[in-house]
């Protein structure tokens, strides 16, 4: 550093003089992952008797109900904002009964973790069909095999009562199917859960990261893509913010996008155009590419997490869903 540096008047936001030591660092730093605004989703599968190693996704489980429990029990004593709950039904049909079953598999883990820590995190349930869906479409059918937008609101609108009867604080509704948070609100609000918010996946892409999720919630679609409802990689941020527009119009009270990383600039726009909480989805690929890479020795493991979960704060997330939740909420406390 060279004495006199910066010249007078030049506008260096953060000399290099701040970046001498950690402690400086860390003072100045202007984001910090917070482990409060950490998410930890959980998959819950029906009928296994031991939790199942995702093969794809190296440290991840489908879980039992009871190792649900330990789980979200690990992740709320780590300090995590709160956990997200994936099922995995038995049985799957054509319009995805088990989703709304009182006595589907997430319906029963949302219990359970209500009844184990009540009012001591935040419990969300992604709401969606392509789990519970023979053909793994997020939506019902057509006789021709497309999806009907309308036929699907009603499901969606009977899951999200079934999901807050079973103690859900937040539903997700991740399908992009139009009109869907309306239909989700009217039909909380009727069903007397005025207090259960939605945490719409505002912006999302049909994007290749999913591929590993696919595995663990085993709901790849059995024909055809997503591309029809989720959105475009190459559309510009105006497209995300029309979604996140609607959506907060019709009721939503949390925004996401979907995935992270690759989509730090729809973060950011969507940031600055919403006072509302703005989430972003770490999604399995995402977590799949550094595993696989830090297993390898190719990547330091530790601070490419760190790396990542800051570049998505700084994006302007406030909230991150992420696989390694609860492993970074204990390294931050
Ligand atoms: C749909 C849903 C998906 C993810 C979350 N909710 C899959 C999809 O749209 O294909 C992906 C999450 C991830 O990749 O980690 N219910």
């Amino acid at each position: 550093m060279t004495a006199g540096y910066p010249p007078a008047g030049f506008p260096v936001a953060r000399p290099r003089r701040l970046r001498r030591s950690r402690p400086l660092r860390r003072l100045v730093a202007p984001v910090e992952v917070r482990a409060s605004g950490l998410v930890q989703p959980l998959f819950v599968k029906e009928g296994i008797a031991e939790p199942q190693p995702v093969p794809s996704m190296p440290g991840v489980v489908q879980h039992t109900r009871e190792s649900a429990r330990k789980a979200a029990a690990s992740a709320v004593a780590a300090g995590v904002g709160g956990v997200i709950l994936f099922g995995v039904p038995a049985v799957k049909d054509s319009r995805g009964s088990a989703a709304d079953d009182p006595a589907g598999i997430v319906q029963l883990a949302l219990a359970d973790l209500a009844a184990d820590l009540g009012g001591d995190t935040v419990l969300m349930a992604d709401l969606c069909l392509d789990e519970y869906t023979s053909h793994g479409h997020c939506g019902v059918l057509t006789d021709s095999g497309e999806i009907d937008n309308d036929a699907t609101l009603a499901r969606y609108a009977a899951i999200a009562v079934a999901q807050a009867r079973a103690g859900a604080h937040v539903v997700a509704p991740s399908g992009m199917m139009d009109g869907q948070v309306a239909a989700i609100r009217a039909a909380l609000d009727d069903a007397g859960f005025p207090g259960v918010a939605i945490c719409a996946y505002s912006a999302k892409y049909a994007s290749a990261f999913y591929g590993p999720f696919r595995d663990a919630a085993e709901c790849a679609p059995q024909f055809g893509d997503r591309a029809s409802y989720q959105q475009d990689p190459a559309a510009f941020d105006g497209d995300a913010l029309r979604e996140v527009a609607l959506d907060v119009a019709e009721g939503a009270d949390i925004v996401m996008v979907k995935p992270a990383l690759a989509y730090l600039d729809v973060i950011s726009s969507v940031a600055a155009a919403v006072q509302l909480p703005v989430a972003a989805y770490q999604v399995s690929g995402e977590y799949s590419m550094v595993e696989a890479a830090a297993a390898n020795g190719w990547l330091d493991r530790d601070r490419t997490i760190m790396e990542t979960l800051t570049a998505i704060s700084r994006a302007g997330a406030d909230i991150i869903l992420t696989y390694w939740a609860t492993e970074v909420a204990q390294r931050l406390t």
